[in-house]
């Protein structure tokens, strides 16, 4: 089974070429760094327009490198929700004109299954399991009992994870994506020098609040600007934010397995691609004899292998109809 993936829900074209749903012949990613990176973060228009001028070479190129011809995909997925609408459409409507055309089914993927499901590319995990999803635009965590069985047990009510490490990045004018910044920057910091707040939330709540962390941040530097705190470095804060934001995720992943009586952990999204992120939920599996699952880091960014990957699961236990393909739309908050 030869699976075509497709993603472009916000900032990465992605498209990717999977053979019998764990196989990746080829994931060819075009991000738009260097378009967004003097705004400090996405601008959907110019998402869109980047989509559009890129989306044909990147199918192009995964089906080359994957050396398979247009004629053996079996089957086209793509993403349809959530995401920004306007990055959204191009993938899709790419997709529909290729399965189309090649008279091929085609599958709508929800974003969110796919970084829940990219474990799949690589090992096998045990169900159930519970999924902590961190990326720019969610920051959720799930039990997943089966392929299209999720449950949200926890999602942040303000920013997502990643979008606060983007803002704090921005706020000391590192760059643009701040994840990987603000991590290079904290190896270098000293995390103790300025201890910034965390956010529990209600007694037992597996939901995150990340408004308050970032406020904290924008203080911390505005007083720093003013002569106080001067020895508190751009590496101390990025040091200091990090660790309160990964105090958080991992105090909730751990409740929400201590709730749900459960052991197997994946921790998945653009954030999970954070090494002090790992270690620390390692650190604390290993302790507790827990077992936990973490996508290589280039399945955790945007990538289609993952889209693809859910695709065939979706397709393996809930095949589409005609008439789901035919009228398949983008959806910008689309639910899981
Ligand atoms: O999953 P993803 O590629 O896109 C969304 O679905 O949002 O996640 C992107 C987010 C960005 O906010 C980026 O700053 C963050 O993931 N990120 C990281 C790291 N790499 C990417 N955050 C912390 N540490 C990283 N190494
Ligand atoms: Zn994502």
């Amino acid at each position: 089974m030869i699976v075509l993936g497709i993603e472009t829900s916000c900032d990465d074209t992605s498209a990717a070429v999977l053979e019998n749903g764990s196989n990746i012949l080829s994931n060819v990613i075009a991000d738009q760094t260097a378009t967004h990176s003097k705004y400090g973060g996405v601008v959907p228009e110019l998402a869109g327009r980047c989509h559009i001028e890129s989306i044909d070479l990147v199918i192009t190129n995964a089906l080359k490198q994957s050396k398979k011809k247009i004629n053996d995909i079996d089957l086209v997925a793509v993403t349809v929700g959530p995401g920004l609408v306007s990055s959204l459409l191009v993938g899709l409507n790419t997709a529909k004109a290729l399965a189309f055309s090649l008279q091929k089914p085609l599958i709508g993927v929800n974003h969110l299954e796919g970084h829940l499901l990219a474990i799949f590319l690589q090992e096998e995990v045990e169900f159930p399991y519970i999924a902590l999803t961190v990326s720019g635009g969610h920051t959720d965590i799930y039990r997943v009992d089966d392929f299209g069985s999720y449950k949200i047990l926890g999602r942040t009510r303000d920013d997502a994870a990643g979008e606060s490490f983007d803002k704090v990045a921005k706020m000391l004018d590192l760059g643009y994506p701040g994840g990987p910044i603000i991590e290079k920057r904290a190896k270098l910091g000293d995390p103790l020098k300025h201890q910034f707040p965390r956010a529990f939330l209600e007694k037992d709540s597996l939901d995150f609040s990340f408004s308050g962390l970032k406020t904290s941040v924008r203080n911390i530097i505005s007083k720093r600007a003013i002569g106080n705190l001067t020895n508190l470095s751009d590496n101390d804060i990025a040091a200091g934010f990090q660790e309160a934001v990964i105090d958080v995720l991992v105090n909730k992943l751990f409740l929400a397995c201590k709730k749900e009586n459960l052991n197997r952990i994946v921790v998945t999204g653009g954030v999970a691609a954070n090494e002090a992120l790992r270690n620390a939920v390692a650190a604390k599996a290993g302790l507790q004899g827990f077992k936990c699952y973490f996508p290589n880091a280039v399945l955790c960014t945007d990538n289609a292998a993952m889209i693809a990957c859910a695709g065939y699961y979706k397709n393996k236990y809930k095949p589409p109809s005609i008439a789901d393909t035919l009228y398949l739309d983008a959806s910008a908050n689309l639910k899981l």
